[in-house]
């Protein structure tokens, strides 16, 4: 039977059959502001509490601002830094655990000196975000999530990168993730009756009989992020995701 891993948010896990199948690549994809993030933090946590490393890479926020959140909602990274979890920050950071540059090899380079800081054994790495890595480069997105999942392949990683959409024309920044992710969970964002919502939808999980529905999420103070329920059976709800 296929080893899953629980992403943490207990409604997403029973979308793919209880969690995302040890060493896959999955991408995170949605516009800003979607929940991408935070269900990086809960996938951490997780992680920490069911005993596996985790390393964390961040390029869109701080390493203050990523523990900050996963305090908000009661998620134990801060007290787990420099244990069971290692947090790279390729912002703003500075020592050992901060990239001098957005590139790929020194990404990889660090991510493989944290895995063998934390030891064998399972582990759990988060690239929040890969497209940073393409920023101008959009056409490589397809070579480099190849390059990264061909390296870290053999390091025992189960891997969650997320990859930001185009406000604009909510096409994918950069194309090609997709075909190489072992998996896609893609968040949406609405303005239904003057408020915002959002969703989630499994949109590939490979080995997986997943979900197909598009299920509406919350996110609150303390909890984080919930998994709601599906939507798509109700006529109004579906006429607001048709083009
Ligand atoms: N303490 C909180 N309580 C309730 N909602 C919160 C709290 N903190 C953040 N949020 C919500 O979560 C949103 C941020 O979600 P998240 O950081 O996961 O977005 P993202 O998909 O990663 O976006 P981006 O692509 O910009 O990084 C905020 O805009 C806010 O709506
Ligand atoms: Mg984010």
């Amino acid at each position: 039977m296929t080893e899953r891993l629980s992403t943490g948010v207990k409604g997403l896990d029973s979308m793919i059959e209880g969690g995302i199948p040890k060493g896959f690549f999955v991408a995170l994809t949605g516009e800003p502001g979607t929940g991408k993030t935070i269900l990086c933090l809960h996938f951490t946590d997780e992680g920490l509490k069911s005993g596996d490393g985790c390393i964390y890479v961040t390029t869109e926020e701080s390493r203050e601002s990523i523990l900050n959140q996963a305090d908000q909602f009661g998620l134990r990274l801060r007290e787990e830094l420099g244990k069971r979890l290692i947090l790279i920050d390729a912002l703003m950071g500075e020592g050992e655990w901060s990239l001098r540059h957005l590139e790929l090899d020194e990404l990889i380079e660090k991510v493989v000196e944290a895995k063998k800081v934390l030891g064998y054994g399972r582990a759990r790495l988060v690239i929040d975000s890969m497209s940073a890595f393409w920023l101008d480069r959009p056409a490589m997105a397809r070579r480099y999530s190849y390059y990264v999942k061909k390296v870290l392949s053999k390091w025992d990683l189960t891997i969650l990168a997320t990859s930001q959409y185009a406000i604009s024309t909510s096409e994918a920044f950069g194309w090609g993730v997709e075909h190489i992710a072992d998996g896609i969970i893609r968040f949406r964002r609405r303005v239904v009756n003057g408020m915002l919502k959002r969703f989630v939808i499994v949109e590939k999980m490979r080995q997986t009989n997943h979900d197909l529905f598009m299920h509406e999420i919350e996110i609150r103070p303390n909890q984080g992020l919930r998994v709601l329920g599906p939507i798509g059976l109700r006529r109004e709800d579906e006429r607001q995701f048709r083009r």
